[in-house]
């Protein structure tokens, strides 16, 4: 009592001095120096918000002391329902010891939502400005009790109610705040505060406001779209554009947990343009030094029919990881993938720790698929990660299982994208009421303008969970996985908004199992590398026999590495190609794979022409020279076989006839048998095209003996044809030719009349 009395005088006094020296030459106090700032916050356990909050107070050199950490918390679930009252408690307890020390500022601040965006001098500064000796945090939401608003003084402008997340005010009088506490930990605190704050005399006794333009607090709730990121060379800021301020406590209060997270990706100096990421490489785990590599399971999720299922169970086998650490689950909710697993499983039975399929006739919904695979490592306490993967992602970095797991995050996933497309795996953000949003920052990190380790509020396709995480913070089952957005977020607003940003192939929202945050745990996507692609699996027809061919325009990237031959490129950087004879060009241009397949799509299509002079697929029925063949349209691969000519053989015919375009237009496109026993050469012969390609389907020796083609007027044969080269030669005029006898075995090639 004695102490405040003198404390009170004092300010009088000190009050009557300043009036007095203003009149003649204004004079700022002297700066408070940066050792009297105490922070004190409340964490009894260390979230990912937690590290986040000690990081941004590290980097300013903030003196922090932790309350409560290791209790049990009692304070209820704030930010749902009252509680918090645990907090006051703790500050009461620490502060009796800081009670006499007078000229000690203290800054109460919560911890799990909330970052520092400027130093210990700034919020001193502007605590002095402020001129009183307790300033609390404002926001323009009321809470808990809106019957209390009429109390409140009117303000003209600014944040009118009190937000007991800030707090700052020299030791004695916080002290003389919080040492009226006598509830229970489940009590508010943010009411306590408040009506502390509404009585007119305690609200003058311990000269007591609330900071109602965010010069140091600042609350999003309510807030979101006053803030913007300001970023200066070597620190982000947050700037309130309504008050013009630059706030240095910022807090994401209520539902804006999200945007403190979006925020917190750049503030005060996570990343920025100068530098970039500052933090991407702290806490790395390094595996070179670990005895031996985590065991890893890998979730397989095969939940619709997906084109270059083989190719994706390659990439698996090819990741530069110890397969006797990988456990591999795989669920498949398609018959027509059962003989794709089966070859796989066949031929690398042996080659993971383990191999478990969950097939279709286990009638498993996609949640339960998915958190049955969780489950597993969850399970399995030799599990350390869990490695989540769609069958429509191509991953291409050998890398990425250790890339993720150096990364050192509960959760994190690999950036891949859709070739061309701004279409992800992650989306940037959450509106307030839970529906997609984009951030101001998704195409930056999509094009990896911006590059680092993102915390973002969803995610799907792929990604890696920590098995000590799902033993831990994930431990209640099926928390995690989203089963279904609810109809209205999938079906309206949602589905619009996605697509009008996502591009027009836009998923239905169906398909979408996305990954959401639990409580406390943040959520990273890394674009610091190259991970790989999204497929579409959109417009996928498993009617054909070998329906990746028909892929040429849905996935081209895909497409082309998986059906154009290894070297073709070399034709453009290396003039790889050969003129056997004049005129004729010859190049490789099919991959093994497309020659067996387009074969085998013939083979299973069965119905050859049987080389008969009359044709009813021609115009005028009637052909000269007929083969044994099927044409391209027969099997409804005439589109793309076009679609293929123009990207892979127009290219080509610029080059060797300069100065020619084709307009790449073919009518006659089709694949000719030759075998001694139907039919076996073609006589000679000129081809009603401007110049034709004739593409050899499978090999010499092997699968046939004979065969070739013969240049009549260069006296000029070529008797090796080589699978998957193509010739290209005239086809009126100069290049009479003939096919040779094939002697034994089946010979196919696929031919087209280009430009006729
Ligand atoms: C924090 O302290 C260190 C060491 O004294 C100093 O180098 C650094 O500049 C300080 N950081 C800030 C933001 O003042
Ligand atoms: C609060 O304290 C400051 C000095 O710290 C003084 O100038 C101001 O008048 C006081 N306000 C009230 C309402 O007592
Ligand atoms: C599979 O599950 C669905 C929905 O749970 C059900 O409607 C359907 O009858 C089940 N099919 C079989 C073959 O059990
Ligand atoms: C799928 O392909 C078959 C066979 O070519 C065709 O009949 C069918 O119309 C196609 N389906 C779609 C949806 O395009
Ligand atoms: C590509 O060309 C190189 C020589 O330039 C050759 O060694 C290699 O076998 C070729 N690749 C294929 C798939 O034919
Ligand atoms: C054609 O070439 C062959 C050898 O390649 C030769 O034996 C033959 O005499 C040639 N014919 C003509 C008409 O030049
Ligand atoms: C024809 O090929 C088969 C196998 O492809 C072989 O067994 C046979 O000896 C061959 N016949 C001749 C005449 O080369």
């Amino acid at each position: 009592m004695e102490y405040l009395t003198f404390s009170l005088l004092l300010s009088c006094c000190l009050k009557f001095a300043n009036s007095l020296s203003s009149t003649e030459t204004p004079q700022a106090p002297a700066p408070i120096p940066t050792e009297k700032l105490l922070v004190l916050t409340v964490a009894t356990e260390e979230t990912d918000g937690f590290h986040r909050f000690m990081q941004s107070a590290r980097y300013f050199n903030y003196t922090v002391k932790v309350l409560g950490m290791g209790e049990a918390w009692k304070g209820g679930d704030v930010g749902r329902s009252i509680g918090g009252g645990q907090k006051v408690r703790l500050l009461k307890e620490a502060m009796e010891a800081l009670a006499d020390q007078e000229d000690l500022v203290v800054l109460s601040v919560d911890s799990y939502d909330l970052i520092f965006a400027g130093g210990p001098e700034e919020i001193l500064r502007k605590f002095q400005q402020a001129n009183h000796k307790v300033l609390f945090a404002a926001e323009g939401l009321i809470w808990p009790d809106k019957r209390l608003a009429d109390k409140y003084p009117s303000i003209r402008s600014g944040k009118r109610y009190l937000n007991s997340g800030g707090i700052i005010g020299y030791a004695p009088y916080i002290n003389r705040v919080v040492s009226q506490w006598n509830l229970h930990d489940n009590d508010d605190d943010q009411l306590f505060y408040t009506k502390i704050y509404l009585d007119p005399l305690r609200r003058e006794t311990l000269n007591m406001t609330l900071d109602h333009k965010c010069q140091i607090f600042q609350n999003l709730n309510g807030a979101v779209d006053e803030v913007l990121l300001k970023f200066g060379t070597d620190r982000v800021r947050v700037r309130n554009t309504v008050y013009d301020s630059l706030p240095v406590v910022v807090h994401g209060n209520g539902n804006t947990k999200m945007y403190l997270n979006y925020m917190a990706n750049y503030v005060p100096n996570t990343w920025n343009y100068e530098h970039g990421c500052s933090h991407c490489d702290d806490d790395v785990v390094d595996l070179s030094q670990l005895k031996e590599y985590p065991n890893v399971l890998v979730g397989v999720f095969i939940e619709q029919p997906t084109p270059f299922l083989p190719e994706f169970f390659q990439r698996l086998l090819t990741l530069d990881y110890p397969k006797d650490k990988l456990k591999v689950f795989v669920h498949n909710n398609e018959v027509y993938h059962e003989k794709h697993i089966q070859k796989f499983w066949e031929e690398n039975r042996n080659v993971f720790n383990s191999f478990k399929v969950v097939g279709p006739e286990e009638n498993l919904s996609q949640g339960e698929a998915r958190n049955m695979g969780m489950d597993l490592c969850r399970k399995d306490t030799t599990c350390a990660y869990y490695f989540s993967i769609d069958s429509d992602v191509m991953l291409t970095n050998r890398q990425t299982l250790k890339l993720l797991i150096e990364q050192n995050r509960k959760i994190i996933g690999p950036l891949v994208t859709r070739h061309s497309k701004l279409w992800s795996n992650f989306w940037g953000a959450l509106s307030l009421d839970g529906y997609y949003a984009r951030s101001e920052d998704y195409v930056d990190i999509v094009q990896k303008k911006r590059v680092g380790v993102w915390n973002i509020p969803y995610m799907a396709h792929v990604y890696m969970v920590k098995g000590s995480t799902l033993r831990n913070e994930l431990k209640e089952r099926n928390y995690f996985v989203l089963e279904k957005l609810d109809p209205d977020m999938s079906l309206c607003r949602n589905a619009r908004e996605m697509t009008s940003h996502r591009e027009k192939d836009s998923p239905s929202p169906e398909s979408f199992h996305m990954l959401r945050p639990p409580k406390g745990v943040f959520m990273y996507i890394t674009n610091r590398h190259d991970f790989g692609r999204l497929i579409s699996t959109a417009n996928y027809n498993i009617s054909h026999y070998n329906n990746d061919l028909w892929q040429i325009y849905e996935n081209p990237v895909d497409w082309k590495e998986k059906y154009i031959h290894k070297n073709y490129s070399k034709i453009f950087t290396e003039n790889y190609m050969e003129e056997p004879c004049p005129d004729v060009f010859w190049f490789p241009v099919f991959s093994e794979k497309a020659c067996d397949e387009i074969v085998g799509e013939m083979e299973h299509y069965g119905t050859w022409s049987g080389g008969r002079h009359m044709d009813k697929r021609i115009a005028g029925g009637y052909e000269t020279v007929p083969t044994d063949d099927i044409h391209m349209k027969q099997i409804g691969f005439d589109k793309e076989w076009l679609h293929f000519i123009r990207e892979f053989i127009s290219p080509v015919t610029l080059k060797v006839f300069s100065g020619y375009y084709t307009k790449g237009y073919a009518v006659m496109n089709f694949v000719v048998k030759y075998t001694p026993e139907r039919q076996a050469y073609l006589r000679p012969h000129h081809d009603s095209s401007t110049f034709t390609i004739n593409i050899a389907l499978n090999n010499k020796d092997t699968d046939f003996q004979g065969g070739g083609c013969r240049f009549h007027r260069y006296n000029c044969s070529i008797n090796s044809p080589r699978k998957g080269w193509s010739f290209m030669h005239p086809g009126r005029l100069t290049h009479l030719h003939e096919g040779l006898p094939t002697t034994n075995g089946t010979r196919y090639i696929a031919v087209s009349f280009i430009d006729p």
